[in-house]
C-alpha cells in the first residue's frame, strides 16, 4: 500500500476529528501517502480529493464535526456510482481506503471493497448502533452531553414537581437513552429495542410521586416514539404535568470526551495497520480493550445485541 485516502460519511460524531489525524499521522509514519476525501461519498464521486499532511490534521484533535465533513450519498448506493468511485480511487492510484462512519458508510466501504479497492471501516456515531465494538466514536461524548442536560432539567422539575420527557437521539438503538438513563437516574427508559406500555409508565409515576418523589425523568429514545407524544399522554394517563424537551443536534457537537478521542485515535492507526498487512473488507472495533477486525458483511447484517441488564437495573435503582 503505497497511497490511501480517508472519508467520513452519514451522520457526523465528536472525534471524527481525532480518528481522521490518526489515520492522516499513522500513514505518514509508515510512508504512505494520504489523501482526504472532501463531503463523504459524494466527494468522491466528484473526485474532491486533497493531499494531506501532519499539519493539515492539526489542532484538530478537540474540535467536534469533521474537517473533511460529511454527506448522505444516494448515488453512492447504485452499483453505477460504486463502480465509478473505485474507478477515481485506482485512477489515482489510492489502493486503500479508510471510511469512518455507521452502517450505511460501511456498506459502501464493502462494496468498494469487492471492486478491489482495499477498505477499512472506522465505527464514528453517536448511536453506538455498530457491532462488534463495545462503543463508537462519539457515543461517550453524546452520552455525557444528555447526563448534563438532564442535570439541568431535574433541577426545575424537582422544584415544580413535574414530569419531564426528554427526547434523544437513536433511530434505530437506545444505547444513548440507555447509558444517559442510568447515569441520571432515570425513572423510566423508553427504547426501540424494548416494548412498552404507556399505562405502565402513567402508573409507576402517579406511585413515585405518591411515595414522595419530587420529580421524574423519562428519556426516550427517537426510534421509539416523539417525546411529545409520550409527554402529552402521560400527562393525560396520570393528570400529573409532564414536559417535553427535544435535546436533538445538540448531542452531536462539541469537544470529544478523552475516551472518544482515545477511541478515535487507537483506531484510526489500527484501521491503517491493518491496510498495511493486506486487510480489506473490515470494521475495526474495541472489545474488552483489544482492537479486533471483523467482516463488514458481518457487521453490517448483525444488529448490536441490547443490553437488558443494564435496562433491568436502571429500572430497579429508579424507585
Ligand atoms: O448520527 C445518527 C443520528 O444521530 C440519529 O440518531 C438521528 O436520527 C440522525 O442521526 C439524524 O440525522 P440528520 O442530522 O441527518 O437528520
Amino acid at each position: 500500500v503505497k497511497k490511501i485516502a480517508v472519508l467520513t460519511s452519514g451522520g457526523d460524531s465528536q472525534g471524527m476529528n481525532a480518528a481522521v489525524r490518526a489515520v492522516v499521522r499513522s500513514a505518514i509514519y509508515h510512508g504512505i501517502e494520504v489523501f482526504g476525501v472532501q463531503r463523504g461519498y459524494q466527494g468522491l464521486l466528484n473526485d474532491d480529493l486533497r493531499p494531506m499532511d501532519l499539519r493539515s490534521v492539526g489542532d484538530i484533535i478537540q474540535r467536534g464535526g469533521t474537517i473533511l465533513q460529511t454527506a448522505r450519498c444516494k448515488e453512492f448506493t447504485t452499483p453505477e456510482g460504486q463502480q465509478r468511485g473505485a474507478d477515481i480511487l485506482r485512477a489515482r492510484g489510492i489502493d486503500g481506503l479508510v471510511v469512518i462512519g455507521g452502517d450505511g458508510s460501511y456498506q459502501g466501504a464493502n462494496k468498494l471493497s469487492k471492486l478491489g479497492i482495499k477498505t477499512m471501516g472506522i465505527p464514528g456515531t453517536i448511536d453506538n448502533d455498530i457491532p462488534y465494538t463495545d462503543y463508537t466514536i462519539g457515543f461517550d461524548t453524546a452520552v455525557g452531553i444528555v447526563v448534563d442536560a438532564i442535570n439541568k432539567i431535574r433541577d426545575t422539575m424537582s422544584s415544580h414537581e413535574r414530569t419531564s420527557v426528554v427526547e434523544v437521539m437513536g433511530r434505530h438503538c437506545g444505547d444513548i437513552a440507555l447509558y444517559a438513563g442510568l447515569a441520571s437516574g432515570a425513572e423510566t427508559i423508553i427504547v426501540p429495542e424494548v416494548p412498552y406500555d404507556i399505562n405502565e409508565v402513567a402508573e409507576r409515576m402517579k406511585h413515585n410521586f405518591a411515595k414522595g418523589k419530587r420529580h421524574s425523568i423519562i428519556v426516550v429514545a427517537e426510534g421509539a416514539g416523539r417525546g411529545e407524544d409520550v409527554a402529552n399522554k402521560l400527562t393525560e394517563l396520570s393528570g400529573i404535568e409532564a414536559r417535553v424537551t427535544v435535546l436533538g443536534h445538540i448531542q452531536r457537537g462539541g469537544t470529544p470526551t478523552a475516551q472518544d478521542r482515545i477511541l478515535a485515535s487507537r483506531l484510526g492507526d489500527f484501521a491503517v495497520r491493518q491496510l498495511i498487512e493486506g486487510n480489506s473488507g473490515k470494521g475495526c472495533g474495541v472489545i474488552d480493550g483489544e482492537l479486533v477486525t471483523t467482516d463488514i458483511d458481518v457487521v453490517t447484517s448483525t444488529k448490536r445485541p441490547f443490553n437488558m441488564e443494564m435496562y433491568d437495573l436502571a429500572l430497579r435503582l429508579s424507585q
